[in-house]
């Protein structure tokens, strides 16, 4: 039997490719797992678009299907821990780096890095969510665990056209938190104010090098930017605050001063999808059953084929794309 993905090739002779291929199932069971899935949706994600245009080493292994994210039924599970017919939910787990992921019709997994599709989402809703939108609910439990409320002041997310970005403004006007949206897109402020955020501003204004410390503006902050983004995002952030900050679209560096940390106490929380626990997973995936509004997903998401994978890649490293790319594996 075979079926489709896409495939990253790396020869001496033509460097790393990227096609669409018909691949023999008995390929795929090389892989360590104990769990066949159909795919029905993936998603593009930014660590995606890095490892299909090959913009930064995120994959680890050759051949490589890419495809952080999944969702689908299980077909077999060796474990006892699913049921033939189950839906469930990938996100992560070094899927797409460094064993084959989700952009493709069928993928073997191990099934302790599964969770089931949550009751209030269709499949294709929770790859409008993705690995994205469960990041941004990451984020957001970390701030309201950290005791921030909503009369403390604004939150500032980055990146606010992005996938993180979009779904965590949704996340935190639905929570009652005032939102103030950066973006380079001021043209989109329409798309970023009916998400829920009460204020667009321009992201250049965040990332040029700025002073140690600076007007506080925000009780909390999502970044999604880092670089000099998330340094002013710090030295912006109110006595006491916390900053999110869970990725790197202007740069992985830090040029910032120990000054809001030391003089201000803010804390700079760091998130992880990859390798969160079960739990976390689960606690982040319920924040977005019971909080996110389900309007919102066909407002963000657009699906586009496996084919049309690459050029959305190319797309989203430039910076040019806003919301989210749902991949139905089987078009
Ligand atoms: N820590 C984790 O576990 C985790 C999980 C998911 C994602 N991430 C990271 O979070 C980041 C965002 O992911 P995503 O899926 O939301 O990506 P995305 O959909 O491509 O959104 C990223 C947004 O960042 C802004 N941006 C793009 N290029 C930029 C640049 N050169 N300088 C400044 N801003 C730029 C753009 O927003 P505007 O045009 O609106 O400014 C863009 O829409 C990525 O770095 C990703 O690797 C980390």
């Amino acid at each position: 039997m075979s079926f489709n993905a896409i495939i990253l090739e790396k020869e001496e002779a033509t460097g790393v490719t990227c096609s669409l291929k018909n691949v023999n199932k008995q390929q795929l069971l090389a892989q360590q797992g104990d769990t066949l899935i159909q795919v029905a949706y993936s998603s593009i994600n930014y660590k995606d678009a890095l490892a299909i245009t090959n913009k930064s080493p995120v994959v680890r292994k050759w051949p490589m299907v890419p495809g952080i994210d999944g969702v689908g039924c299980v077909v077999e599970c060796a474990s006892d821990r699913y049921q033939k017919g189950e839906q469930v939910i990938l996100n992560g787990w070094g899927c797409g780096e460094t064993h084959w992921g989700g952009l493709a019709q069928y993928a073997y997994l191990k099934s302790e890095w599964l969770i089931p599709l949550p009751n209030k989402f269709t499949a294709h809703q929770a790859m409008t969510i993705g690995t994205a939108g469960y990041t941004a609910a990451l984020c957001i439990e970390r701030i309201v665990d950290f005791g921030v409320k909503p009369h403390d002041g604004i939150v500032l997310v980055t990146g606010a056209s992005g996938g993180v970005g979009s779904i965590a403004i949704s996340l935190l006007a639905k929570l009652g938190y005032q939102v103030t949206a950066s973006t380079s897109k001021i043209d989109e402020a329409y798309y970023l104010q009916k998400l829920g955020a009460v204020n667009v501003i321009d992201s250049q204004t965040l990332k040029e090098t700025g002073k140690p410390l600076q007007k506080e503006q925000w009780s909390a902050v999502v970044d999604v930017v880092g670089s000099h983004t998330l340094a002013n995002a710090c030295a912006q952030t109110q006595y006491g605050g916390i900053v999110a900050c869970c990725g790197l679209t202007q740069g992985m560096d830090l040029p910032a001063t120990v000054a809001p940390f030391i003089l201000r106490g803010v804390t700079l929380a760091g998130i992880d999808s990859v390798m969160a626990s079960y739990d976390k997973r689960i606690a982040a995936w319920n924040l977005l059953a019971h909080h996110l509004d389900e309007e919102i997903l066909s407002y963000v998401g657009r699906t586009i084929t496996l084919n049309e994978c690459v050029e959305v890649a190319n797309k989203m490293i430039a910076g040019k794309i806003k919301g989210r790319f749902v991949v139905d594996v089987n078009k």
